[in-house]
C-alpha cells in the first residue's frame, strides 16, 4: 500500500518588496518550476504542491499558475494547492 507520495514543495514564494513593481508573481512562479523541472531530469517526480493563506489573492495566483486546491481544511488557516508536471 502507498502510504507517501514525494512532491517538490514551492515554499516561502514572494517578492522582495524593495522590487515589487519590477517583477511579477508569474515570472517567480516559472523561474521556480524551471528549477524544478531541471531536478525532475535528475531524481523523477510528477507533483509540486504549494501551502499557502486561504486568500482569494493567492487562490487566483496560483490557479492562474495551473495549481488546484487539493486541501482545504476550515480548521487550518493553509490551504494546500498541486500542480502536476509532464
Ligand atoms: C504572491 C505574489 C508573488 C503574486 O505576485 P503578482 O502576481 O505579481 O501579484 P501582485 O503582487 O501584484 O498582487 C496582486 C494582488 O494580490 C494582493 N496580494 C498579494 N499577496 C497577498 C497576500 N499574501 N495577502 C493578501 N493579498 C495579497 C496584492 O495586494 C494585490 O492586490 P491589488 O491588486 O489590490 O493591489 C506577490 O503578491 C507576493 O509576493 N505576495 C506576498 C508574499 C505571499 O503572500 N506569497 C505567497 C506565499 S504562499
Amino acid at each position: 500500500m502507498i502510504t507517501e507520495i514525494p512532491a517538490f514543495l514551492i515554499g516561502q514564494l514572494g517578492k522582495n518588496d524593495s522590487y515589487a513593481g519590477e517583477i511579477a508573481g508569474d515570472e517567480i512562479i516559472d523561474y521556480a518550476l524551471s528549477v524544478i523541472l531541471r531536478a525532475q531530469e535528475i531524481i523523477g517526480g510528477r507533483i509540486v504542491y504549494i501551502e499557502c493563506q486561504d486568500k482569494l489573492e493567492l487562490k487566483e495566483f496560483y490557479s492562474r499558475n495551473g495549481f488546484k486546491v487539493f486541501r482545504q481544511d476550515p480548521d487550518d488557516k493553509l490551504i494546500q494547492m498541486v500542480r502536476l508536471l509532464k
